[in-house]
């Protein structure tokens, strides 16, 4: 069972969980071998939880950011200083490190900002109580994502009619959260209410994160799916036969704009030409008071080698350079609302958005923490190969 995730029990796999006490491991399932591979690994320190996340064995904005949970926790668990100040010090090194694995998805900062400001609060306390409190916290930041997925599902499945067809686009499903999802949470609850449903699931280029894994846990529920290319996603929709389309997003700016895996901007766009609704499923987790519009939300860019060669199979000339965005950015107004776990919001978004974070403390909580002088919330500090650049 997932820590706090009940509700996934039905799909039979832990996306992730911690295991033991406060000298226990991470245990994550290895998402790049999946469907081929149902393998956990098991994360004790903290270069190897940020190489996870690197190389997505864990991925999706939720779920990244409960990894860097449990990371923030391996890595202040190993040469934990004794006294207050080198012990804050540490504190920021194991944050920064982390911080600077993928530089999108907001989750990750809110979660490593949330982790860092208590650490900093205890650092009084004596090192084994630090450990304890902090452990405590990355359990409850799972826990409440799984509420929030559950949240997300129970409103995402009003818009759901018996027989729907539904496109979309990479995974945020079980696998990319603490819970049930976000985009697949109204799907699996539609299910769950005894509606039949047909997903269409876009294989998402580079990395297939569609055919591999939204496929997989869908097709485990006992979910309609059927994989296309991304590319056929056009045909698809002006055929009729999508009825709505709902993604995920890394990162949402206050004007509404939301990032997402590449290719989600030109589904949008198709479904707009068509009169398709178009929907993001997010918890407010995801919502960035200090990005205001999508120009500032940082892309990253990944190895040009995921597209030349995918799955390791060189399919490109050997010369030849590629460009590799991880993700695009929507215009807000392609999006009809924004599945929340306290509802839909609907535009005007740079009115509804602000009324929704507004309402809800746990967000107007991190959007304080969001904003510490010197914070890093994926604009600056990243590696080489992790920055966005303009296409060569
Ligand atoms: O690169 P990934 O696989 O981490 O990208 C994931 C997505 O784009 C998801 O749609 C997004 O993180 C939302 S997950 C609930």
């Amino acid at each position: 069972m997932k820590e706090g995730g009940e509700t996934t029990d039905f799909l039979g796999f832990s996306t992730i969980r911690w295991e033991g006490g406060i000298d226990g491991a991470a245990v994550l399932l290895d998402q790049t071998l999946l469907p081929q591979e149902v393998r956990e690994i098991r994360i004790g320190d903290l270069e190897t939880m940020r190489d996870a996340i690197v190389r997505l064995a864990v991925r999706g904005a939720p779920a990244i950011g409960i990894a860097a949970a449990y990371g923030f926790v391996l890595g202040v668990r190993d040469r934990p200083p004794r006294d207050a100040d080198p012990w804050r010090a540490r504190v920021r090194e194991v944050r920064e490190r982390l911080a600077s694995s993928r530089p999108t998805a907001v989750n990750l900062f809110h979660a490593l900002d949330r982790m860092a400001r208590l650490a900093a609060r205890i650092a009084p306390e004596a090192p084994e109580a630090r450990l304890a409190t902090l452990l405590s916290e990355a359990l409850a930041i799972h826990r409440e994502d799984a509420d929030l997925c559950e949240r997300i599902g129970r409103h995402g499945a009003t818009l759901i009619g018996d027989g729907d067809g539904i496109l979309t686009h990479c995974n945020a499903g079980a696998l990319a959260t603490g819970g049930i999802g976000t985009a697949l949470a109204g799907i699996y609850v539609a299910h769950r209410q005894g509606r039949r449903v047909r997903v269409w699931a876009d294989e998402t280029r580079p990395l297939w994160q569609g055919a591999r894994l939204t496929a997989w846990e869908l097709s485990r529920a006992g979910i309609d799916v059927t994989v296309l290319c991304d590319g056929a996603a056009a045909g698809l929709i002006a055929s009729g036969r999508v009825k709505l389309v709902i993604t995920g997003a890394d990162r949402i700016a206050m004007n509404g704009d939301t990032a997402n895996k590449v290719g989600t901007y030109g589904i949008a766009a198709l479904a707009g030409l068509h009169e398709v609704p178009f929907y993001i499923a997010a918890p407010t987790t995801t919502f960035d008071p200090g990005t205001p519009g999508g120009a500032s939300i940082p892309i990253e860019e990944r190895d040009g080698e995921e597209v030349a060669g995918p799955l390791g199979i060189r399919v490109a000339p050997a010369a030849v350079r590629a460009w590799n965005p991880a993700f695009d950015v929507t215009p807000a107004r392609l999006i009809a609302g924004f599945i929340t776990e306290d509802g839909i919001v609907r535009p005007p978004y740079e009115r509804t958005i602000r009324t929704l974070l507004a309402s809800n403390p746990s967000a107007e909580q991190w959007a304080r923490a969001l904003f510490p002088p010197g914070g890093d919330r994926g604009g600056g500090n990243r590696e080489k190969g992790n920055t966005h650049r303009p296409p060569p």
